[in-house]
């Protein structure tokens, strides 16, 4: 008994010495005493080997000397701070981790460029799907089986069922559009459209294309030229020089292609431009009766004009980026370039 009561004394005296200034010092304090291999523990168990009428006092002892223990613990917490695992909770006060902030894509930035500027002429945004049947896709825009316009483009078709295919095009949704009944139509129609091209730093099976229909009566080839005016001077400022070329697409008639003075050399001549000084920016044309025919829009009665235009090109430009695969390899040192507002 005496050993103990001087066992005691001792362990009260270093528990009172006992300093911590940091979490951890705090900790190995409380695994000294309170762990479940501590001393606290282990001199409670010697109340077994205590005479049985001494056991109340030993008792009262041993309890203030386990109270003892825990009190300096809390003491030491307060004063050094402690550790997550020893108090089981975390620190509510403490600041929060700084959160990643994400950036726009850069195909969406250009997106959203180029849609806005349209909006502000009162064409409406909708959307149509990616997994497209042949008729929305190709026939009803005056490209029947074995046209051969279709060869133009290399195109996904589903294994299953090969009326169902990835569209080629945004021209879609033209389809779409019209097939719906509510005229006038003023819409612009952006989206990722797939060809079975070979990935290159220039080509990528899949991109993302803005189409345009304006669908009224007594709509001209004027009003498709100044709407697409407006759009390059708002776009490319308002030095930039614009030029039609004939075309042809099967959905258009007349069909033309648009270019830019080169918005990099100005028109000098560049390896952008490949030294042409013009940079071809959209296809375009007034819609082809047949198509509205298609739609059940009576063409005597109704006149549009329809673009579309690639995304990535203008992207790489704007952001002098060399490889159209960065955009789809989610690389954040790239993706984290683009901070810009819109
Ligand atoms: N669909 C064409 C393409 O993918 C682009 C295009 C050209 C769309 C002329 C049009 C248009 O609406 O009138 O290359």
């Amino acid at each position: 008994m005496e050993e103990l009561l001087k066992q005691l004394e001792a362990y009260r005296a270093e528990i009172n010495a006992s300093t911590a200034t940091d979490p951890k010092a705090v900790e190995e304090f409380r695994i000294k005493w309170l762990g479940t291999k501590g001393l606290v523990k282990s001199v409670m168990g010697e109340m077994k080997n205590v005479p049985a009428d001494q056991k109340k006092a030993f008792g009262q002892l041993l309890n203030d000397f386990k109270v003892l223990a825990e009190n300096k613990f809390e003491a030491l917490k307060e004063t050094a701070g402690t550790p997550e695992s020893a108090s089981g909770s975390i620190d509510l006060s403490l600041p929060a981790d700084e959160m990643p902030l994400g950036s726009r894509h850069p195909i969406n930035l250009m997106r959203n460029r180029i849609v806005s500027i349209f909006q502000r002429l009162g064409f409406a945004v909708a959307e149509g799907p990616e997994i497209e049947d042949d008729w929305h896709n190709f026939t009803a825009l005056n490209l029947p089986e074995h046209h051969p316009a279709r060869d133009m483009q290399d195109t996904f078709y589903v294994q299953q069922n090969p009326d169902w295919l990835l569209r080629t095009h945004t021209s879609n949704v033209q389809i779409r559009e019209m097939e719906k009944g509510k005229l006038p139509i003023r819409g612009i129609f952006p989206g990722r459209v797939y060809r079975n091209e070979t990935v290159s730093a220039r080509s990528h099976c899949f991109f993302h294309q803005v189409e345009g229909l304006y669908i009224d009566e007594n709509v001209s080839f004027a009003d498709l030229k100044q709407t697409l005016y407006f759009f390059v001077k708002e776009m490319y400022g308002k030095d930039v020089r614009v030029r039609f070329r004939p075309s042809y697409f099967p959905f258009t008639e007349p069909s033309a292609e648009m270019d830019v003075s080169c918005f990099i050399c100005g028109g000098s001549g560049c390896n952008i431009c490949k030294k042409t000084g013009w940079v071809e920016i959209l296809g375009c044309g007034m819609v082809h009766p047949n198509v509205l025919q298609n739609c059940n829009i009576d063409p005597n009665k109704y006149t549009g004009f329809a673009f579309g235009m690639g995304i990535e090109r203008p992207a790489m430009l704007k952001y002098g980026i060399n490889d159209i695969r960065l955009f789809s390899e989610n690389d954040i040192r790239f993706l984290k370039q683009f901070t810009a507002a819109i």
